[in-house]
Protein backbone atom coordinates (compact mmCIF):
# COMPACT_ATOMS: atom_id res chain seq x y z
CA UNK A 1 0.00 0.00 0.00
CA UNK A 2 2.97 2.52 0.47
CA UNK A 3 3.89 1.84 -2.91
CA UNK A 4 1.23 2.29 -3.93
CA UNK A 5 0.16 5.49 -2.17
CA UNK A 6 3.57 6.99 -3.16
CA UNK A 7 2.86 6.23 -6.61
CA UNK A 8 -0.22 7.56 -6.87
CA UNK A 9 1.46 11.40 -5.47
CA UNK A 10 3.40 11.19 -8.06
CA UNK A 11 1.46 10.15 -10.84
CA UNK A 12 -1.35 12.71 -9.29
CA UNK A 13 0.78 15.50 -9.37
CA UNK A 14 2.09 14.52 -12.92
CA UNK A 15 -0.97 14.57 -14.79
CA UNK A 16 -2.23 17.25 -13.06
CA UNK A 17 0.46 19.74 -14.91
CA UNK A 18 0.02 17.92 -17.76
CA UNK A 19 -1.95 19.94 -21.21
CA UNK A 20 -5.69 19.05 -20.69
CA UNK A 21 -5.58 18.16 -24.55
CA UNK A 22 -2.50 15.62 -23.90
CA UNK A 23 -3.72 12.04 -24.42
CA UNK A 24 -1.18 11.02 -21.50
CA UNK A 25 -3.09 12.83 -19.07
CA UNK A 26 -6.21 11.05 -19.97
CA UNK A 27 -4.48 7.61 -20.45
CA UNK A 28 -2.50 8.60 -17.01
CA UNK A 29 -5.66 9.91 -15.30
CA UNK A 30 -7.57 6.20 -16.10
CA UNK A 31 -4.77 4.37 -14.34
CA UNK A 32 -4.98 6.80 -11.39
CA UNK A 33 -8.36 6.09 -10.54
CA UNK A 34 -8.08 2.12 -10.89
CA UNK A 35 -5.15 2.20 -8.68
CA UNK A 36 -7.07 5.04 -6.23
CA UNK A 37 -10.16 2.37 -6.26
CA UNK A 38 -7.80 -0.47 -5.49
CA UNK A 39 -6.63 1.63 -2.37
CA UNK A 40 -10.03 2.10 -1.13
CA UNK A 41 -10.61 -1.73 -1.17
CA UNK A 42 -7.53 -2.26 0.46
CA UNK A 43 -8.08 0.32 2.83
CA UNK A 44 -11.11 -0.96 3.94
CA UNK A 45 -9.39 -4.91 4.11
CA UNK A 46 -6.68 -3.06 6.37
CA UNK A 47 -8.95 -1.19 9.04
CA UNK A 48 -10.72 -4.21 9.45
CA UNK A 49 -7.76 -5.89 10.24
CA UNK A 50 -6.46 -3.13 12.26
CA UNK A 51 -9.74 -3.28 14.36
CA UNK A 52 -9.28 -7.06 14.78
CA UNK A 53 -5.94 -7.50 15.89
CA UNK A 54 -3.65 -5.99 18.44
CA UNK A 55 -1.29 -3.75 17.46
CA UNK A 56 2.40 -3.42 18.49
CA UNK A 57 3.04 -1.41 21.36
CA UNK A 58 4.84 1.57 21.67
CA UNK A 59 8.46 1.14 22.86
CA UNK A 60 8.49 1.69 26.37
CA UNK A 61 11.32 3.93 26.73
CA UNK A 62 10.23 6.83 24.21
CA UNK A 63 8.67 9.96 25.91
CA UNK A 64 5.12 10.66 25.89
CA UNK A 65 4.45 13.13 23.20
CA UNK A 66 6.23 10.51 21.08
CA UNK A 67 3.39 8.21 21.71
CA UNK A 68 0.75 10.95 21.08
CA UNK A 69 2.33 12.10 17.94
CA UNK A 70 2.38 8.59 16.59
CA UNK A 71 -1.02 8.03 17.67
CA UNK A 72 -2.17 10.90 15.91
CA UNK A 73 -0.72 10.59 12.53
CA UNK A 74 -1.34 6.89 12.55
CA UNK A 75 -5.01 8.06 12.77
CA UNK A 76 -4.81 10.66 10.26
CA UNK A 77 -2.82 8.03 7.96
CA UNK A 78 -5.79 5.95 8.31
CA UNK A 79 -8.65 8.56 7.71
CA UNK A 80 -6.44 9.63 4.38
CA UNK A 81 -6.21 6.24 3.13
CA UNK A 82 -10.29 6.53 3.40
CA UNK A 83 -10.53 10.48 2.11
CA UNK A 84 -7.90 10.72 -0.62
CA UNK A 85 -9.68 8.27 -2.54
CA UNK A 86 -13.55 8.88 -1.55
CA UNK A 87 -12.81 12.53 -2.63
CA UNK A 88 -10.74 11.53 -6.02
CA UNK A 89 -14.45 9.06 -6.52
CA UNK A 90 -16.01 12.44 -5.98
CA UNK A 91 -13.96 14.17 -8.28
CA UNK A 92 -14.83 12.22 -11.19
CA UNK A 93 -18.44 11.69 -10.67
CA UNK A 94 -18.91 15.62 -10.28
CA UNK A 95 -16.74 16.32 -13.24
CA UNK A 96 -18.16 17.88 -16.12
CA UNK A 97 -16.41 16.09 -18.75
CA UNK A 98 -18.32 12.79 -17.27
CA UNK A 99 -15.85 10.29 -18.05
CA UNK A 100 -16.94 6.63 -17.30
CA UNK A 101 -14.68 4.91 -15.10
CA UNK A 102 -13.35 1.81 -16.07
CA UNK A 103 -10.95 -0.17 -13.38
CA UNK A 104 -7.99 -1.84 -15.22
CA UNK A 105 -9.79 -0.65 -18.85
CA UNK A 106 -12.44 -3.64 -17.96
CA UNK A 107 -14.45 -3.49 -14.63
CA UNK A 108 -16.88 -0.66 -14.85
CA UNK A 109 -17.32 1.56 -11.89
CA UNK A 110 -20.40 3.57 -10.95
CA UNK A 111 -20.35 7.16 -10.24
CA UNK A 112 -21.00 8.62 -6.66
CA UNK A 113 -24.76 9.51 -6.38
CA UNK A 114 -26.38 13.21 -6.76
CA UNK A 115 -22.94 14.69 -7.45
CA UNK A 116 -23.91 14.04 -11.24
CA UNK A 117 -27.40 15.42 -10.72
CA UNK A 118 -25.84 18.99 -9.32
CA UNK A 119 -27.17 22.02 -10.25
CA UNK A 120 -23.42 23.79 -11.01
CA UNK A 121 -21.02 20.68 -11.07
CA UNK A 122 -18.88 23.19 -12.42
CA UNK A 123 -18.22 24.88 -8.98
CA UNK A 124 -18.64 21.80 -7.30
CA UNK A 125 -16.26 20.40 -9.62
CA UNK A 126 -13.29 22.82 -8.51
CA UNK A 127 -14.43 22.56 -4.88
CA UNK A 128 -13.80 18.77 -4.81
CA UNK A 129 -10.67 19.11 -6.68
CA UNK A 130 -9.41 21.61 -3.79
CA UNK A 131 -10.36 19.05 -1.54
CA UNK A 132 -8.49 15.99 -3.39
CA UNK A 133 -5.65 18.05 -3.90
CA UNK A 134 -5.80 19.04 0.23
CA UNK A 135 -6.29 15.40 1.40
CA UNK A 136 -3.03 14.19 -0.62
CA UNK A 137 -0.92 17.46 0.25
CA UNK A 138 -1.99 16.29 3.80
CA UNK A 139 -1.33 13.04 3.51
CA UNK A 140 2.31 14.13 1.72
CA UNK A 141 3.13 15.92 5.21
CA UNK A 142 2.18 13.00 7.25
CA UNK A 143 3.58 10.07 5.26
CA UNK A 144 7.31 12.48 5.72
CA UNK A 145 6.27 12.82 9.35
CA UNK A 146 5.61 8.48 9.37
CA UNK A 147 9.38 7.94 7.70
CA UNK A 148 11.04 10.79 9.39
CA UNK A 149 10.04 8.89 12.89
CA UNK A 150 10.53 5.54 11.44
CA UNK A 151 13.95 6.24 10.65
CA UNK A 152 14.91 8.39 14.12
CA UNK A 153 13.56 5.22 15.60
CA UNK A 154 16.38 2.91 13.77
CA UNK A 155 19.26 5.34 13.46
CA UNK A 156 18.80 7.53 16.53
CA UNK A 157 16.84 5.40 19.02
CA UNK A 158 18.47 2.09 17.46
CA UNK A 159 14.98 0.07 18.33
CA UNK A 160 13.37 -2.15 17.00
CA UNK A 161 10.71 -0.49 15.81
CA UNK A 162 11.09 -0.12 12.01
CA UNK A 163 12.85 -3.55 11.76
CA UNK A 164 9.91 -5.77 13.49
CA UNK A 165 7.58 -4.05 10.52
CA UNK A 166 9.02 -6.73 8.24
CA UNK A 167 8.13 -10.39 8.61
CA UNK A 168 10.59 -12.50 10.67
CA UNK A 169 11.34 -15.90 11.86
CA UNK A 170 9.37 -16.01 15.07
CA UNK A 171 6.86 -14.53 13.35
CA UNK A 172 5.89 -17.83 11.08
CA UNK A 173 2.35 -17.25 10.80
CA UNK A 174 2.71 -13.56 9.54
CA UNK A 175 4.79 -14.55 6.78
CA UNK A 176 3.44 -17.20 5.67
CA UNK A 177 0.28 -14.49 5.54
CA UNK A 178 2.46 -11.95 3.66
CA UNK A 179 4.11 -14.40 1.49
CA UNK A 180 0.08 -15.48 0.50
CA UNK A 181 -1.31 -12.18 0.48
CA UNK A 182 1.90 -11.13 -2.32
CA UNK A 183 1.00 -14.01 -4.36
CA UNK A 184 -2.38 -13.72 -3.89
CA UNK A 185 -2.28 -10.05 -5.07
CA UNK A 186 0.42 -10.45 -8.25
CA UNK A 187 -2.01 -13.29 -9.23
CA UNK A 188 -5.06 -11.32 -8.91
CA UNK A 189 -3.42 -8.40 -10.57
CA UNK A 190 -1.72 -10.00 -13.47
CA UNK A 191 -5.11 -12.03 -14.41
CA UNK A 192 -6.85 -8.32 -14.38
CA UNK A 193 -4.25 -7.35 -16.47
CA UNK A 194 -4.24 -9.86 -19.15
CA UNK A 195 -7.83 -10.09 -19.32
CA UNK A 196 -7.62 -6.39 -20.04
CA UNK A 197 -5.22 -6.38 -23.23
CA UNK A 198 -6.75 -9.74 -24.52
CA UNK A 199 -10.34 -8.06 -23.91
CA UNK A 200 -9.66 -4.84 -25.42
CA UNK A 201 -9.66 -4.50 -29.16
CA UNK A 202 -6.87 -2.72 -31.14
CA UNK A 203 -8.65 -2.28 -33.82
CA UNK A 204 -8.36 1.71 -34.29
CA UNK A 205 -9.06 3.58 -37.19
CA UNK A 206 -6.88 6.13 -38.40
CA UNK A 207 -7.72 9.40 -40.73
CA UNK A 208 -6.43 9.48 -44.19
CA UNK A 209 -7.15 12.03 -47.40
CA UNK A 210 -9.19 15.32 -46.38
CA UNK A 211 -11.62 17.19 -48.01
CA UNK A 212 -12.87 20.47 -45.99
CA UNK A 213 -15.46 23.00 -48.11
CA UNK A 214 -17.64 25.75 -46.24
CA UNK A 215 -21.15 27.49 -48.19
CA UNK A 216 -22.08 30.42 -47.10
CA UNK A 217 -25.23 32.33 -48.63
CA UNK A 218 -24.51 35.33 -50.53
CA UNK A 219 -27.08 37.36 -51.78
CA UNK A 220 -29.56 34.44 -51.37
CA UNK A 221 -27.49 32.03 -53.55
CA UNK A 222 -25.37 29.00 -52.09
CA UNK A 223 -21.63 29.60 -52.73
CA UNK A 224 -18.85 26.84 -51.80
CA UNK A 225 -15.75 27.87 -50.58
CA UNK A 226 -13.42 25.43 -50.41
CA UNK A 227 -9.68 24.70 -48.68
CA UNK A 228 -7.27 22.30 -50.48
CA UNK A 229 -4.61 21.85 -48.04
CA UNK A 230 -6.17 20.58 -44.78
CA UNK A 231 -4.71 17.16 -42.28
CA UNK A 232 -6.56 15.78 -40.26
CA UNK A 233 -5.42 13.46 -37.48
CA UNK A 234 -8.13 10.88 -36.07
CA UNK A 235 -7.71 7.72 -34.11
CA UNK A 236 -11.64 6.09 -33.66
CA UNK A 237 -11.45 3.32 -32.11
CA UNK A 238 -15.58 2.48 -30.92
CA UNK A 239 -14.55 -0.08 -28.15
CA UNK A 240 -12.50 2.96 -26.42
CA UNK A 241 -14.12 6.47 -27.28
CA UNK A 242 -13.23 8.41 -24.33
CA UNK A 243 -9.32 8.22 -26.22
CA UNK A 244 -10.26 8.48 -29.31
CA UNK A 245 -9.52 11.75 -30.78
CA UNK A 246 -10.11 13.79 -34.18
CA UNK A 247 -8.04 16.83 -34.80
CA UNK A 248 -7.72 18.97 -38.19
CA UNK A 249 -5.92 21.73 -39.47
CA UNK A 250 -6.68 24.19 -41.95
CA UNK A 251 -4.40 26.14 -44.17
CA UNK A 252 -6.80 29.58 -44.51
CA UNK A 253 -4.06 30.77 -47.31
CA UNK A 254 -4.95 27.33 -49.58
CA UNK A 255 -8.81 28.93 -49.65
CA UNK A 256 -10.43 28.47 -53.35
CA UNK A 257 -13.81 29.92 -54.64
CA UNK A 258 -15.24 29.14 -58.28
CA UNK A 259 -16.73 32.24 -57.41
CA UNK A 260 -13.42 34.54 -58.42
CA UNK A 261 -15.18 37.46 -56.45
CA UNK A 262 -15.72 35.91 -53.85
CA UNK A 263 -12.36 34.15 -53.12
CA UNK A 264 -10.48 37.52 -54.11
CA UNK A 265 -10.46 38.75 -50.50
CA UNK A 266 -10.88 35.69 -48.29
CA UNK A 267 -7.57 35.54 -47.30
CA UNK A 268 -7.61 39.14 -46.42
CA UNK A 269 -7.35 40.59 -42.52
CA UNK A 270 -11.15 41.62 -42.98
CA UNK A 271 -12.01 37.60 -43.55
CA UNK A 272 -9.44 34.48 -42.50
CA UNK A 273 -6.12 36.92 -41.82
CA UNK A 274 -4.23 34.05 -43.27
CA UNK A 275 -0.77 36.29 -42.69
CA UNK A 276 -1.64 36.33 -39.29
CA UNK A 277 -3.14 33.01 -38.52
CA UNK A 278 -2.19 30.76 -41.43
CA UNK A 279 -3.84 27.64 -39.87
CA UNK A 280 -7.67 27.19 -38.52
CA UNK A 281 -8.18 24.18 -36.35
CA UNK A 282 -10.24 22.03 -34.57
CA UNK A 283 -9.33 19.84 -31.95
CA UNK A 284 -12.33 17.47 -30.44
CA UNK A 285 -12.42 16.93 -26.72
CA UNK A 286 -14.99 14.08 -26.14
CA UNK A 287 -16.30 11.64 -28.73
CA UNK A 288 -19.65 9.50 -27.99
CA UNK A 289 -21.48 6.95 -29.80
CA UNK A 290 -24.80 7.42 -31.27
CA UNK A 291 -27.24 4.56 -31.73
CA UNK A 292 -27.30 4.73 -35.42
CA UNK A 293 -23.21 3.84 -35.50
CA UNK A 294 -22.60 7.55 -35.97
CA UNK A 295 -20.36 9.37 -33.29
CA UNK A 296 -20.87 13.09 -31.74
CA UNK A 297 -18.06 14.98 -31.78
CA UNK A 298 -17.39 17.98 -29.37
CA UNK A 299 -14.60 20.36 -29.92
CA UNK A 300 -13.05 23.34 -30.06
CA UNK A 301 -12.86 25.11 -33.34
CA UNK A 302 -10.25 27.73 -33.71
CA UNK A 303 -10.23 30.37 -36.75
CA UNK A 304 -8.33 33.73 -36.54
CA UNK A 305 -7.19 32.70 -32.86
CA UNK A 306 -10.97 32.75 -31.62
CA UNK A 307 -12.20 29.47 -29.79
CA UNK A 308 -15.73 28.61 -30.23
CA UNK A 309 -17.12 25.03 -28.77
CA UNK A 310 -18.69 22.74 -32.01
CA UNK A 311 -20.81 20.21 -31.87
CA UNK A 312 -21.26 17.33 -35.19
CA UNK A 313 -22.32 13.83 -35.99
CA UNK A 314 -19.58 12.48 -37.64
CA UNK A 315 -20.99 9.89 -40.03
CA UNK A 316 -18.72 6.80 -41.24
CA UNK A 317 -20.12 5.04 -44.42
CA UNK A 318 -18.26 1.99 -45.24
CA UNK A 319 -18.11 1.07 -49.62
CA UNK A 320 -16.47 -2.30 -50.23
CA UNK A 321 -14.34 -1.70 -47.40
CA UNK A 322 -13.45 2.05 -47.76
CA UNK A 323 -14.60 3.91 -45.11
CA UNK A 324 -15.24 7.39 -45.48
CA UNK A 325 -16.28 9.75 -42.34
CA UNK A 326 -17.67 13.37 -42.75
CA UNK A 327 -20.24 15.40 -40.95
CA UNK A 328 -20.82 19.37 -41.29
CA UNK A 329 -22.11 21.93 -38.46
CA UNK A 330 -23.26 25.50 -39.11
CA UNK A 331 -20.65 28.44 -37.48
CA UNK A 332 -21.83 32.19 -36.87
CA UNK A 333 -19.16 34.03 -39.21
CA UNK A 334 -19.29 37.34 -36.62
CA UNK A 335 -18.74 35.02 -33.38
CA UNK A 336 -15.23 34.32 -35.46
CA UNK A 337 -15.03 37.94 -36.76
CA UNK A 338 -14.90 37.45 -40.39
CA UNK A 339 -15.99 39.46 -42.62
CA UNK A 340 -17.54 41.81 -40.36
CA UNK A 341 -15.54 45.27 -41.50
CA UNK A 342 -16.74 44.61 -45.31
CA UNK A 343 -20.27 42.33 -44.39
CA UNK A 344 -20.74 43.55 -40.87
CA UNK A 345 -24.50 42.18 -40.94
CA UNK A 346 -26.11 39.43 -43.35
CA UNK A 347 -27.78 41.14 -45.83
CA UNK A 348 -25.61 40.07 -48.66
CA UNK A 349 -23.61 37.36 -46.84
CA UNK A 350 -25.03 35.00 -44.85
CA UNK A 351 -24.18 35.07 -41.25
CA UNK A 352 -24.24 31.33 -40.48
CA UNK A 353 -22.07 29.22 -42.37
CA UNK A 354 -21.61 25.69 -42.82
CA UNK A 355 -18.84 23.65 -42.46
CA UNK A 356 -18.46 20.54 -44.48
CA UNK A 357 -15.59 17.88 -44.44
CA UNK A 358 -14.73 14.51 -45.27
CA UNK A 359 -12.07 12.18 -44.76
CA UNK A 360 -10.94 8.53 -45.55
CA UNK A 361 -10.35 6.40 -42.68
CA UNK A 362 -8.34 2.78 -42.25
CA UNK A 363 -7.43 0.36 -39.77
C1 LIG B 1 -4.80 7.12 -2.18
C2 LIG B 1 -5.45 7.49 -3.24
C3 LIG B 1 -5.15 8.72 -4.06
C4 LIG B 1 -4.08 9.57 -4.02
C5 LIG B 1 -2.88 9.52 -3.10
C6 LIG B 1 -4.31 10.57 -5.05
C7 LIG B 1 -3.45 11.61 -5.33
C8 LIG B 1 -3.71 12.63 -6.23
C9 LIG B 1 -2.91 13.80 -6.42
C10 LIG B 1 -1.63 14.14 -5.65
C11 LIG B 1 -3.49 14.55 -7.36
C12 LIG B 1 -3.03 15.93 -7.89
C13 LIG B 1 -3.77 17.00 -7.10
C14 LIG B 1 -3.42 18.38 -7.59
O1 LIG B 1 -2.27 18.80 -7.38
O2 LIG B 1 -4.32 19.02 -8.16
C15 LIG B 1 -4.67 13.87 -7.83
C16 LIG B 1 -5.54 14.32 -8.82
C17 LIG B 1 -6.64 13.60 -9.26
N1 LIG B 1 -7.12 12.41 -8.74
FE1 LIG B 1 -6.32 11.36 -7.22
N2 LIG B 1 -5.49 10.31 -5.69
C18 LIG B 1 -6.04 9.18 -5.12
C19 LIG B 1 -7.22 8.55 -5.47
C20 LIG B 1 -8.02 8.92 -6.53
C21 LIG B 1 -9.21 8.22 -6.95
C22 LIG B 1 -9.78 6.97 -6.29
C23 LIG B 1 -9.71 8.90 -8.02
C24 LIG B 1 -10.92 8.62 -8.84
C25 LIG B 1 -11.65 7.53 -8.82
C26 LIG B 1 -8.84 10.04 -8.27
C27 LIG B 1 -9.03 10.96 -9.27
C28 LIG B 1 -8.24 12.06 -9.46
C29 LIG B 1 -8.49 13.05 -10.47
C30 LIG B 1 -9.64 13.03 -11.50
C31 LIG B 1 -7.50 14.03 -10.33
C32 LIG B 1 -7.36 15.31 -11.12
C33 LIG B 1 -6.45 15.06 -12.27
C34 LIG B 1 -6.37 16.34 -13.10
O3 LIG B 1 -6.04 17.41 -12.57
O4 LIG B 1 -6.65 16.20 -14.29
N3 LIG B 1 -7.82 10.01 -7.34
N4 LIG B 1 -4.78 12.71 -7.11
Amino acid sequence: MAFLIVGMLIVGKYLHQLEPTDPLRFELTQWHKTFGILILFLAVGRLLWRLTHKSPSHPANAPKWEHVLANISHFALYALMFIAPITGWMLVSVSTLNIDTLLFNVIPWPHLPWLPDLADRESAESLIHEMHEMATGVLIIILLLHIAGALKHHFVDKDTVLTRMSPNKEAGTGKTMFTLFAVLGLGIAGAVIAYAQLSTPTVSLKAGNSAVSAVASIMGEATEISFPESTVTASIDPSDLPSSSLSATVETASVTSTNLQVQGPLPDADWFDSATHPQATFISDDITGAADGSYLVTGTLSIKGIDQKQTFTLSIQDTDGNKKASGEFTIDRSAYQLGLESQPNDDYVSNDVVIAFEFSLSE
